[in-house]
Formats: structure tokens, C-alpha cells, sequence
């Protein structure tokens, strides 16, 4: 048994198979399905079918199926008579079952079938009610047999992250704990355009996005059998660059018929905190510094934040990338000017406070800058080499002193029990040790995340996505990324904007 079924190969129904169709099915039942009823399902979005045809290229068997109501019904299984007991309706029934994995299950049967019954019993399938006379020819009731919904509590998540110019993708057990993550930077890409180009970036991520993920299995030593649901950005970012990450995501769930998370790439930076401390105390006072973010926000539980502050000109990231650009340094900068910093003395210029007398927890960075091109400009080219590090120290002293200053007051005024920084400026070593500083003065628990935790990642959005809205196939087909996004919302999930 089984061997001869392994000469059959199983596709999807077409409208040429129904001759062959009919006549099993006529020469199998006694009240058979007319053509009509085939072509109907045919042209159902939700409907399942597949055929199995033989060498020579006719139809043997066949499943049709359809979802209703959250569970699938399975209305119509038979195999040719001179195919039967060689695996053929097995091999149907296997398939449709990997493909709806863990969902529920339901059909009727002939009592007086039981060849039917134990092929049901040996997958799984469970007696659960009659439908008494429901068979018109003979008056015989009907069986109903169920599959029960699977609840996975195994299995894992799938991240993709493309909302800039890094495609990363990572995955994590259901309770979080990340097993992979992979990041391909576009650095290399866009640095000789000195910032990120939208459309290049878009495509780098089409190049890679698969690749990636890949990777991420491969180094997690698993495959997609295992992975149980997929989470990706939906934004905010660079519009060209979410529609990849999504339609990747959405491709490799649908294909699974996997539910699919949509995360605000903001709360993915949040979450940062709990993936690097599950063990974090909330409230939590979070700062978000990156190259296109710097906000404030107290967490209250892992879906549950509330704004404090923002930035209301340029992002933190950008006035350390825009002061390294005008110091001659690398790209994108942030980290170039923090080393250099390093070696210099930070009282040696004093650069303007954005907003500050101002009873706010914003932050402005416009000021800063302005004051860097200024102090360069008027420094003949030798002194500018010379005292590189001093300026450098000097201007990175005022970026991480007013984001530390505004963070001091949220700390002080908001119930807080612990402190944590994310996004990319939380890499910067400045920050970290202030940051640790006011940690211990105010007795508040501290989370500084690892690098690669701060930076774009994908662990930090499967963080996200398992405290977030869960679509089923069927629901996110249309889903669609946003360029801009308010923290507290989700495109497609919770509190989606109008
Ligand atoms: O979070 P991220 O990877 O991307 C965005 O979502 O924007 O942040 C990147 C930003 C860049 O502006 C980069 O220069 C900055 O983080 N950055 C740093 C450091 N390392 C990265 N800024 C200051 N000091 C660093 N050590
Ligand atoms: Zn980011």
C-alpha cells in the first residue's frame, strides 16, 4: 500500500479534470455532485481542491474543501475504483491537512462507509454527532466527524523588518526568546549618497529579503514546517521598503495559511526592552532615540504606552549623523562621532540647550546643528582638524546631555519602576553611561539593550508582534503599509487611524 500512490502527483483542480471528475464521482456516490456544483467551488475564493492524476495523465481522485465559519468542511473526497487502498485519498487528505495545519476540521460520512470512516479516524478525526435521514437515496444518517482546532502552543515566530535601509528577519519561540536574528545593512549602499535613498533602498530589500530569511532558519537550524505565525513592520518607514518586508511576510504566511501580525515599528523598538529583560518591571519610561525617531514613552505593559515627549525638528540619530557629515566622518555617523568623541574634551565649546527653558519633555535638535556648521565654518582648516575630537565631544555632550536632562524629569515626574533606552543613539556610550548614572541615583531598574538589539532589528519586532493583533489568512491579504504612524496605532491591527 502507498507505493502506487507515489506514482500519482497531486495539483490544483482545473475545469479540464471535470470529466474525470464526474465519473468517479457518479460511478462513487449515490446522490453525485453535478458540474455545476464543481465549477461553483472552482470559483469560491475560500474554497480547497486538489486532484490527483496518474502517469498517463488522467484524474484518480480528488478533495474538495471550503471554509466556513472558522473551521473547514471537507465536502467531497473519492478516489477511482480500480485506485482505491493504494494511499491515493490518504496523500489527498494529507495535503489539505498540512496546508490548514492547525485549524478545525469537519465532514459528513455514510455510516455504512467505513472504509471512509477509519481513513477520517487515522487522521485524526473524531465522531461527534448524526444528522439523522441525512442521505436522501438511502435515508441513511450522516456522521459527523471533527477535527478539534490545534492550539499551538509550540512551534515559532517569523519577524521581517525592512522599514529602512537594514532587511533583518529573526525568529522567536512563542515566549519570546529570540533564536536567530539576521540583519543585511544597506550602509555600504547609500553611503556614497551620504542618506538613504528610498528607492534604492527599496530595491536592496527585494535582493535580500529572502535571502535573509533563509538565513535566519538555517542559523536557527529549522525550516518553515516550524515556524507557527509571522509578524512584520508595517510602518512607519519608507513606504517602498515596508511594501517588501509586508508582501514577503504576507507571502510566506499565506502560503502556510499562517496568522500574520502587523507591528508599529515604533513598538518594536519599545519592545527592545523586553526582549533584552523579560523580566522588566512596568511602568517603564522608555527613550527612543534613532535616526528617524526621539520620544519619551512610559510603558505600561507590553501593548499599552503613552507618548511623553517627541522630538519637534530633527531626530537624534539625524543630528549625529548631520554633525559627523559636517565633521568629515563616516557613514551613516552616529557611531564614527561617538568614538571620536571619546578621545575629547566635552567642555571645550558650549552648543545651545533646544527648548531649554521650556516646561516640555520634547526635544528640538535643529539649534545644535545649526551651531556645529557655524563653529566649523569659522575655523581656519587646520584647527578644525585639530580639535575634531573636542568639537565631536562637545556636540555629542550637548545631544546625550539634553536627551538625558528631559529623560531625568519624566523619570522624576512619571511612577516609573524602571529605565530603558532603544533605538540606535541608545548604543551610544555617552548615553549608556548617563543613562546608567541616573539609573542608580534614582533607584529605578535599568535596561540598556545589547547592540544589536538598539540598532533596526527583527527580534525586537517578533517581541512586538506577540503582544499584537493576529490576522488569519483571509483578513490580511490586503493589509498595507503606512510611511507615518502615531505609536499607539497599528495599520491594519488596533486603532487603526482612519
Ligand atoms: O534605530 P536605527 O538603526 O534606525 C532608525 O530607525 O533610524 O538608528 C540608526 C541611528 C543612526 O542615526 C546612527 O548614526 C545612530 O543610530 N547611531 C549612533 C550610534 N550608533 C548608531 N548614534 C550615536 N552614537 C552611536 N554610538
Ligand atoms: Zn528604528
Amino acid at each position: 500500500m502507498g507505493e502506487e500512490s507515489r506514482r500519482v502527483h497531486l495539483a490544483d483542480m482545473r475545469i479540464r479534470h471535470l470529466p474525470d471528475i464526474i465519473r468517479i464521482e457518479r460511478e462513487s456516490f449515490g446522490l453525485p455532485w453535478t458540474e455545476t456544483m464543481f465549477l461553483t467551488e472552482l470559483g469560491m475564493p475560500r474554497s480547497w481542491t486538489r486532484v490527483a492524476v496518474a502517469p498517463e495523465g488522467t484524474v484518480v481522485g480528488y478533495i474538495v474543501c471550503r471554509k466556513a465559519a472558522g473551521a473547514w468542511h471537507i465536502m467531497d473526497l473519492a478516489v477511482d475504483g480500480s485506485w482505491r487502498r493504494v494511499g491515493v485519498g490518504g496523500r489527498l487528505l494529507d495535503d489539505f491537512l498540512q496546508d490548514v495545519r492547525g485549524d478545525e476540521c469537519v465532514l459528513e460520512v455514510r455510516p455504512g462507509n467505513p472504509a471512509a470512516r477509519s481513513l477520517y479516524c487515522s487522521r485524526g478525526f473524531v465522531e461527534q454527532s448524526r444528522r439523522p435521514g441525512y442521505y436522501r437515496d438511502t435515508g441513511e444518517d450522516a456522521l459527523i466527524m471533527v477535527r478539534e482546532k490545534e492550539e499551538r502552543a509550540d512551534g515559532l515566530l517569523l519577524a521581517v523588518e525592512t522599514s529602512c535601509d537594514d532587511t533583518c528577519a529573526a525568529l522567536l519561540d512563542l515566549e519570546g526568546r529570540p533564536l536567530a536574528a539576521v540583519s543585511h545593512s544597506q550602509d555600504a549602499v547609500h553611503a556614497r549618497y551620504g542618506g538613504v535613498v528610498p528607492e534604492v533602498a527599496s530595491r536592496a530589500h527585494v535582493e535580500r529579503a529572502t535571502v535573509v530569511v533563509k538565513e535566519t532558519l538555517r542559523q536557527a537550524g529549522t525550516s518553515m514546517e516550524d515556524v507557527s505565525r509571522v509578524a512584520v513592520t508595517v510602518g512607519p518607514g519608507l513606504i517602498g521598503a515596508l511594501l517588501v518586508g509586508v508582501q514577503t511576510a504576507k507571502g510566506l504566511a499565506w502560503a502556510r495559511n499562517l496568522p500574520l501580525t502587523p507591528v508599529n515599528h515604533l513598538h518594536g523598538h519599545l519592545a527592545s526592552t523586553w526582549l533584552t529583560a523579560p523580566d522588566v518591571s512596568f511602568p517603564a519610561l522608555v527613550l527612543v532615540a534613532s535616526g528617524g525617531h526621539t520620544m519619551l514613552v512610559k510603558v505600561e505593559g507590553r501593548s499599552d504606552f503613552q507618548l511623553l515627549g517627541e522630538t519637534r525638528d530633527d531626530a537624534a540619530g539625524e543630528a549625529f549623523d548631520k554633525g559627523a557629515r559636517l565633521l568629515g566622518l563616516g557613514y551613516p555617523g552616529g557611531r564614527e562621532l561617538d568614538e571620536l568623541a571619546e578621545s575629547g574634551e566635552a567642555g571645550s565649546y558650549t552648543f545651545p540647550y533646544g527648548l531649554k527653558g521650556e516646561d516640555t519633555l520634547d526635544f528640538s535638535f535643529s539649534g545644535v546643528k545649526t551651531a556645529l556648521y557655524y563653529l566649523l565654518r569659522d575655523m581656519g582648516e587646520r584647527e578644525r582638524v585639530k580639535k575634531a575630537a573636542d568639537v565631536a565631544a562637545s556636540y555629542r555632550e550637548a545631544l546625550v546631555g539634553a536627551l538625558v536632562w528631559r529623560l531625568r524629569i519624566a523619570a522624576r515626574r512619571e511612577d516609573v519602576s524602571s529605565l530603558a533606552v532603544a533605538g540606535g543613539v541608545a548604543a551610544n556610550s555617552l548615553l549608556r553611561r548617563r543613562v546608567g548614572e541616573l539609573g542608580g541615583e534614582l533607584g529605578l531598574r535599568m535596561v540598556l539593550p545589547p547592540l544589536r538589539y538598539c540598532t533596526d532589528n527583527a527580534a525586537m519586532i517578533g517581541a512586538a508582534g506577540l503582544s499584537g493583533p493576529v490576522l488569519w489568512p483571509g483578513e490580511y491579504e490586503g493589509l498595507q503599509p503606512r510611511a507615518s504612524v502615531a505609536l499607539e496605532a497599528v495599520p491594519g491591527g488596533w486603532g487603526d487611524p482612519k
